[in-house]
C-alpha cells in the first residue's frame, strides 16, 4: 500500500487526477470504476479540465460505478446515476452507453447484481478503481462485517451512513435505508485502487487503516491485500 499524505483537498484531487490521467494516455479505453461522495469531486473537476484542455479523452472508456441507492430512479437528484451526470458525465466525451452504475429500480435484484458483476467481468475487469472511504471504514457501501468475498448485493445501510449522508437529503428520514453496491471482492478484482480520504469524521478511519490490521469488522482493511493500492490522505481530515 503506497501511502500518501497531502496538505488540502486541492492537493489531494490534484495528485488522484494525475494518476488517472497518465492511466488513461497509456490506456484510452481504460475501464475507470467511480464513486460517488464529497471526496472524489475535485478529482473530477481537475479530470474535466484536463478534457477541456485536450490532454485526455473519454471516448473509449468504460466507467462502472460503485453503488446505488435503492428505491430512487435514476432522475432523482439524489441518485448516484444523477451525481455522476452532473459531477463528470455530462462534462467529457464519455459515450452515456459505456457508463454504468448499479440501478435501483429492479424487480429482481439477485439477477440484477449478477448481471453487473458479469458486466464487469467480460468488459475485462476494472483497471483503476477509485474510492472513498466512510468513518466507519466501508468502501463502496460494504458496511462493518461484510465478507471480504462478498460480490455485487444489495445492503442494508449502517447507522452512521445514513446520518452522513443525510446531508445531501432535506431530511435524515429521506436517506433509503438500503443500497446495491459492489462487493469486497469485487472491488478487489480492480487491477489498481485509489482511495481517497478527505473529510469530516475520518480520523479513527484514517488511524485504523494505518494500523495495518486486517478485519472484516473495518472493511477497508481487506486494501492491506490488494497488490496495487494508493491511499492519498488529506491531513486536514486529522483535525475534524
Ligand atoms: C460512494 C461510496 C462511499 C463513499 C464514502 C465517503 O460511491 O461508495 O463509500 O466513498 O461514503 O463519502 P464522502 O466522500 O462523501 O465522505
Amino acid at each position: 500500500m503506497n501511502i500518501i499524505e497531502v496538505l488540502n483537498y486541492e492537493e489531494m484531487s490534484t495528485r488522484a487526477f494525475k494518476l488517472i490521467r497518465e492511466r488513461l494516455q497509456s490506456n484510452p479505453a481504460l475501464k475507470l470504476g467511480l464513486a460517488t461522495g464529497s471526496t472524489p469531486i475535485g478529482t473530477y473537476k481537475a479530470l474535466i479540465q484536463s478534457y477541456e484542455e485536450g490532454e485526455i479523452s473519454f471516448e473509449k472508456v468504460l466507467s462502472f460505478n460503485l453503488d446505488e441507492y435503492v428505491g430512487l430512479e435514476v432522475t432523482d437528484v439524489n441518485s448516484y446515476r444523477y451525481f455522476m451526470e452532473e459531477n463528470l458525465f455530462k462534462h467529457i466525451d464519455i459515450k452515456k452507453e459505456n457508463t454504468f452504475v448499479p440501478t435501483g429500480k429492479a424487480k429482481d435484484f439477485v439477477k440484477e447484481c449478477a448481471a453487473y458483476e458479469e458486466l464487469i467481468a467480460k468488459s475485462g475487469g476494472v483497471d483503476v478503481q477509485i474510492l472513498g472511504i466512510g468513518s466507519n471504514g466501508h468502501i463502496g457501501f460494504n458496511e462493518p462485517e461484510t465478507s471480504f468475498n462478498s460480490l455485487t448485493h444489495v445492503v442494508d445501510l449502517d447507522k452512521r451512513t445514513i446520518e452522513a449522508n443525510s446531508r445531501f437529503f432535506h431530511s435524515i428520514n429521506e436517506v433509503p435505508n438500503q443500497a446495491v453496491t459492489m462487493g469486497i471482492g469485487t472491488i478487489m478484482k480492480s487491477k489498481e485502487i485509489i482511495l481517497l480520504i478527505s473529510g469530516d469524521n475520518k480520523n479513527e478511519a484514517i488511524n485504523q487503516l494505518l494500523s495495518g490490521e486486517i478485519t472484516e469488522t473495518f472493511p477497508a482493511s481487506v486494501l492491506h491485500q490488494h497488490p496495487n493500492v494508493t491511499v492519498i490522505i488529506n491531513q486536514e481530515s486529522y483535525l475534524t
